[in-house]
């Protein structure tokens, strides 16, 4: 594994870690879905290494598809206007749909989605995210499935970004430089 560089402060969840909860996370999924075929939606571009992780553990029929939204851009603080930049390729009417994140920050993001999607009528709608941060002021926003709870910190790694460095971390990190949001 890469080691932390000047501009990290700390690893946070180490690789074992973040694996082994992912595996568990996998478990509880698969014996929530069984013989149902849901939609997994990742939210592009944070989502992307932890979906690609978690649907390796889950042995059960499903399919696939990603939203690209965006409110932080090239800034550690959100705009708090989140905008989609690449909608889903199918509908999901009638569908049970489980919305796959990489982190609740200020939850903008997250209630967002929830909103646009269940307009469109899912046969149920439900939320793993892997990181929850304890943030006063966040709005409150429903999760299903929450792999670690987290300070309120700026984190990088395993998806999640600084001005697009970082994504490629096995472990999640303690970004130095960030403003504090
Ligand atoms: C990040 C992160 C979540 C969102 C959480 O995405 O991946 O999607 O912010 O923050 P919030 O709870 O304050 O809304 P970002 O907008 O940075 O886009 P990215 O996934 O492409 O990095
Ligand atoms: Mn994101
Ligand atoms: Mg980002």
């Amino acid at each position: 594994a890469q080691a932390p560089s000047g501009e990290l402060e700390r690893v946070l969840i180490d690789e074992a870690t973040l694996q082994r909860r992912v595996a568990e996370l996998g478990e509880e999924i698969a014996r929530a879905y069984q013989g149902k075929r849901p939609v997994l939606i990742g939210v592009l571009t944070g989502a992307f290494v932890f979906m690609a992780d978690l649907v390796r553990h889950l042995p059960i029929d499903l399919d696939i598809d990603f939203m690209a939204v965006s409110s932080y851009g090239q800034a550690t603080v959100t705009s708090g206007v989140v905008r989609i930049i690449k909608d889903l390729d199918r509908p999901i009417e009638g569908r049970d749909v489980l919305l796959v994140e990489d982190i609740i920050d200020s939850g903008l993001t997250l209630q967002y989605l929830l909103d646009v999607l269940q307009r469109r009528n899912p046969r149920s709608l439900r939320v793993v995210v892997l990181l929850r941060k304890q943030k006063p002021g966040a709005v409150s926003v429903r999760a299903d499935w929450v792999g670690f709870d987290i300070p309120d910190e700026f984190v990088v790694g395993y998806g999640l970004d600084a001005a697009g460095r970082f994504r490629n971390l096995p472990f999640i990190a303690v970004y130095r430089n960030a403003a504090q949001g």
